[in-house]
């Protein structure tokens, strides 16, 4: 008898804990920090239309609380990165993280998220490591490791033997050029490695270097928005007449600057998670509702953005609306159909699995599109796959 009535005490505790939990706080705060000044802009508009765009269809009630969401601008400088998610965390009291345009950002605020109990949700950022820097961070976008095995894996079954990889000098280029020679050198090819600065890059020394290695292809890695410049001096040099195939994970042909870039572009063969033109109702109905809102494409930081505020929601509505550890616990091993295709969070690494597709530039109705031509299912990261064997 006394042990019943514990047991229902204890059971009612833990429903009115849950209740009040819920009930005490009417809103959700996310704190979207983004660079939209500076360099890398492209990359946080993106981030930022995706996001407004999947409250602007869900709507902003979840679990009964309200969503409000706090845009940020970094200027993609991690110092301010970290004074932002401080503030957010201290002063407005935001319940989830979000946004980072990239790795530097994300690790900086990292300590933060794991002090706070914050969970953190990464939608553009592409280091492998960076979920091993804190237990409270997610992921929505991809890694370098998870986009760049299956090209080197391409590569060489496709006939190119001898390559350069050019990539940026700084996390996700490094993951990116550790995991193509990798892959690539086990399977017995040739590779010599060039890395470029990341911010004001001059690509022309580097791409001079190419020419007098005459590789079979050049594989690249720039960050989203950058392959527009890296485009203008590979044509400069005239690799275009080259023979030298242009390969590298999806970043350089984004599908924000892919038109600007123009024919030029047409035969690159990258690996990447997303393509405007992947085949599925779920992208063409994401694709139509973006361009209507925003009057320009999507493009793979888009859909990180979109995916993020999915997983929030979702996680919100597992919670009734909790936050701290009930939330990030709720996010590991959700799975949906993104318009990338099927993903879901790693329960092990809170990062993201995903399809992997190899595509290749094609005009198509007047238009440059990465055309999907076959599918590597389900990809984890590697790096931290191979760690965990
Ligand atoms: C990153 O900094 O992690 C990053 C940025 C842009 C990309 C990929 C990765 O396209």
């Amino acid at each position: 008898m006394l042990r019943r009535t514990l047991i229902l005490a204890a059971g009612a505790a833990g429903v009115l804990a849950a209740v009040s939990g819920a009930q005490a706080q009417q809103t959700v705060k996310i704190g979207l920090i983004l660079p939209l000044t500076g360099p890398f802009t492209a990359i946080g508009r993106q981030v930022e239309m995706g996001a407004r765009l999947y409250m602007q269809q869900k709507g902003n009630t979840v679990a009964g609380q309200t969503i409000e969401l706090l845009v940020k601008d970094d200027g993609s400088v991690a110092d301010a990165t970290k004074r932002i998610a401080q503030d957010l965390i201290v002063n407005e009291k935001v319940n989830v993280l979000a946004g980072f345009g990239l790795t530097p950002l994300a690790l900086a605020t990292a300590p933060l998220a794991t002090q706070a109990k914050i969970p953190t949700v990464v939608m553009a950022a592409g280091t492998a490591t960076i979920t091993e820097a804190s237990p409270f961070i997610t992921r929505t976008s991809f890694t370098l490791p998870q986009a760049t095995e299956p090209m080197a894996d391409w590569a060489f079954k496709n006939g190119i033997k001898k390559v350069v990889t050019l990539v940026s000098d700084y996390g996700p280029g490094i993951d990116s050029e550790k995991a193509f020679v990798g892959v690539f050198t086990k399977a017995g090819g040739q590779v010599e490695s060039l890395r470029v600065p990341l911010a004001n890059p001059d690509f022309s020394p580097f791409l001079q270097k190419v020419a007098d290695a005459k590789p079979d292809a050049l594989f690249v890695f720039v960050p989203a928005g950058q392959g527009a410049q890296f485009m203008k001096q590979f044509v400069e040099r005239g690799f275009d007449k080259s023979g030298i195939k242009l390969i590298g994970p999806g970043d350089v042909t984004d599908d924000e600057v892919l038109n600007n870039i123009g024919d030029v572009a047409l035969g690159a063969i990258t690996t990447h998670h997303y393509s405007v033109a992947h085949d599925s109702p779920e992208n063409k109905a994401f694709v139509e509702a973006f361009k209507k809102a925003n009057n320009m494409r999507p493009n793979f930081m888009a859909v990180g953005g979109y995916d993020g505020m999915h997983l929030i929601y979702e996680g919100l509505k597992k919670t009734n609306g909790q936050g701290g550890q009930a939330l990030i616990d709720a996010m590991k091993g959700m799975s949906w159909t993104s318009p990338r295709g099927p993903v879901s969070i790693d329960p092990q690494t809170r990062d993201i699995i995903q399809n992997i597709y190899v595509r290749k530039v094609e005009r198509k109705d007047g238009e440059l599109y990465n055309v999907e031509f076959a599918t590597i299912p389900n990809v984890k990261d590697p790096v931290k796959a191979a760690k965990a064997n």
